[in-house]
């Protein structure tokens, strides 16, 4: 034995648990890691997620480049200053198409609407179509400086004009609305003194669009309670009808809830039989 591999049992137990300890710091620095990780970008992969699995049930469509331009309209960016047109590469990647005589606008109310669109394959909402139904009832924002997608925190939808989801809304609209032809339809709430409301976006965005070269007629569903507060009568309709581009006829018609939800229930009753 040479004499400086002599070694005193006791260093080679003080040796063995350094080498325990730091195994164990590695582990922990490992776990740590592993969790920071994961909670620093949840959001992402969460959305992403949702994102994907929305967009396959619509087979033709490659939902991956889709998410990708997708991303590319606000990731990076303040979330109070993305316009509207920063969607404009989505929607050219995932065009809508027209539904002539089968498109229905809403506004204040989204619940009968889509419990009457999921049932009944009558009429097409926005929320039916592949970008509509991928992102409703989702948030999201990117941060400058930033590559993270971020699904809490965002600006809400008064906080700022121009945050990402309204803006998305807002194009999506107008794309939808720049596609209507035929005789379109539009479910308006009848137990609100305002069935039309001027700051809504069917009146800023999608009727601002319809153009008589292609819409034919404007059907009002206007859908009320058993304490009725408006009818066809009601003022807001009167504006409603002067904004219309001219050449588009204009009908109105008063359908109670219950019409509607019978009417989605019963696939005997043809789409054209429900008002
Ligand atoms: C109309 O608006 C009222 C008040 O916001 C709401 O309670 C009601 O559910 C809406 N009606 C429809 C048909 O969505
Ligand atoms: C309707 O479309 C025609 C032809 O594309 C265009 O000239 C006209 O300005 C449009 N009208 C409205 C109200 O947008």
């Amino acid at each position: 034995m040479e004499p400086g591999e002599y070694r005193p049992p006791g260093k080679k137990r003080r040796r063995r648990c350094l080498i325990i300890s730091v195994v164990a710091a590695v582990v922990v620095i490992i776990i740590l890691g592993v969790v920071l990780g994961v909670s620093l970008r949840p959001n992402t992969d969460e959305l992403k997620q949702t994102f994907t699995d929305r967009c396959k049930a619509f087979k033709e469509y490659d939902c991956e480049k889709i998410w990708d331009v997708f991303v590319q309209a606000f990731v990076g960016k303040d979330p109070c200053n993305v316009p509207m047109e920063a969607y404009n590469p989505l929607i050219d990647a995932a065009p809508f198409k027209p539904a002539c005589n089968r498109m229905m606008f809403w506004s204040k109310t989204k619940n009968v609407v889509h419990d009457f669109t999921d049932k009944r394959d009558c009429y097409v909402t926005l929320e039916d179509t592949l970008l509509g139904s991928v992102m409703d009832g989702l948030n999201w924002c990117g941060k400058e400086g930033s590559q993270e997608i971020f699904t809490t925190g965002c600006p809400g939808w008064t906080d700022c004009e121009k945050n990402p989801v309204r803006s998305f809304w807002n194009r999506a609209s107008a794309a939808f609305a720049d596609v209507a032809c035929g005789d379109v339809s539009a479910m308006l709430n009848g137990s609100i003194a305002t069935p039309f409301s001027p700051s809504s976006i069917f009146a800023t965005i999608e009727l601002v669009r319809f153009n008589s070269t292609r819409v034919k007629s404007l059907n009002v569903v206007l859908v009320t309670q058993k304490t009725e507060v408006t009818d066809c009568t009601n003022p807001s309709l009167k504006d409603l009808q002067k904004e219309l581009d001219q050449g588009i006829k204009y009908k109105c018609t008063e359908v109670s809830e219950s019409r509607i939800e019978a009417c989605g229930a019963d696939p005997q009753i043809p789409c054209g039989g429900c008002w």
